[in-house]
């Protein structure tokens, strides 16, 4: 149905209590992109707080397929949402629900070809969020309020530091390249575990780039020779600027153009 059509009760526990989960999963040339990973994280997710799945992969991707066909653009980008339903309000789990399933889809533009030339600015900001960033939860407000503090502060993106390490970005991931290797944050408890995370990481590895998945100390943050976010709406961007100081050259590195033509090679 048209976007402004659809219509959920007032006391659905996703309005209510933030009680749900999501995706979003990018579509190249009308294929959805590295589905059958969206669907376990989904299905993690899901596990997690204890939500039965109301579809099962086939029907998942029935009903993906239909969602892709319905609408114009050969690139799309999904968002899928699963909240636990309407009920009267009451923290605990309700005993007889339905869950709400909310799907829509989006004309996806590729990064701006500017943001890859010149880079994007991030600041730093301490990671107050909760410690089940391993789950995609539509409670999004941390991610919202930190967001902002970089749109404020005339940046796209926060990066965010707990105890001194770097976990990820308000809304992506973050890799650091020092010496001609990359570094990345171990998948934890604290950061979601990208979906782009992984395609960079496999490309790396495939192209015979060093790359080591251990934590990140702030100072290597800061003394990083390049900064990469990634995301599926953002692909792979370079940061070339961090709280007002360049990253390295404060221009797109070499590892950085060798990764995004390894990137649109593989979404094509
Ligand atoms: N966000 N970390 C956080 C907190 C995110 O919100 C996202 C993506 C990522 C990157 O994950 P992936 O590579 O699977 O997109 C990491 C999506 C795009 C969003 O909320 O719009």
């Amino acid at each position: 149905m048209p976007l402004e059509q659809g219509r959920v009760s007032v006391l659905d526990r996703g309005f209510i209590f933030g009680d749900g989960v999501y995706e979003v999963i990018p579509v190249y040339s009308r294929r959805p992109f590295r589905l059958a990973e969206h669907l376990r994280r989904l299905q993690y997710s899901l596990d997690q707080i204890k939500l039965a799945t109301p579809h099962d992969e086939a029907a998942w991707t029935r009903l993906i397929g239909e969602l892709i066909a319905r609408n114009a653009g050969e690139d799309q980008y999904l968002y899928l949402q699963v909240t636990r339903g309407p009920a009267k309000r009451d923290h605990a789990f309700p005993q007889q629900v339905t869950p709400t399933v909310f799907m829509m889809s989006t004309p996806l533009a590729p990064p701006d070809p500017v943001l890859k030339a010149s880079g994007v600015t991030a600041i730093t900001a301490v990671d107050n969020r909760w410690l089940r960033c391993d789950i995609k939860s539509i409670s999004l407000l941390p991610n919202v309020l930190l967001r902002q503090l970089a749109v404020e502060a005339g940046a796209m993106e926060a990066v965010l530091l707990r105890d001194g390490f770097l976990t990820e970005g308000a809304a992506s991931n973050i890799f650091v390249v020092k010496a001609g290797a990359l570094y990345a944050p171990p998948k934890d408890h604290l950061m979601l575990a990208g979906i782009t995370y992984d395609v960079v990481v496999e490309l790396a590895r495939q192209d015979g780039m060093p790359v080591h998945i251990r934590p990140i100390a702030e100072a290597e943050v800061r003394a990083a020779d390049e900064l990469w976010l990634t995301s599926s709406t953002r692909e792979v961007l370079p940061i070339t600027a961090l709280d007002g100081q360049a990253v390295g050259t404060g221009r797109p590195g070499p590892l950085f153009q060798r990764m995004d033509a390894l990137y649109q090679a593989y979404k094509a």
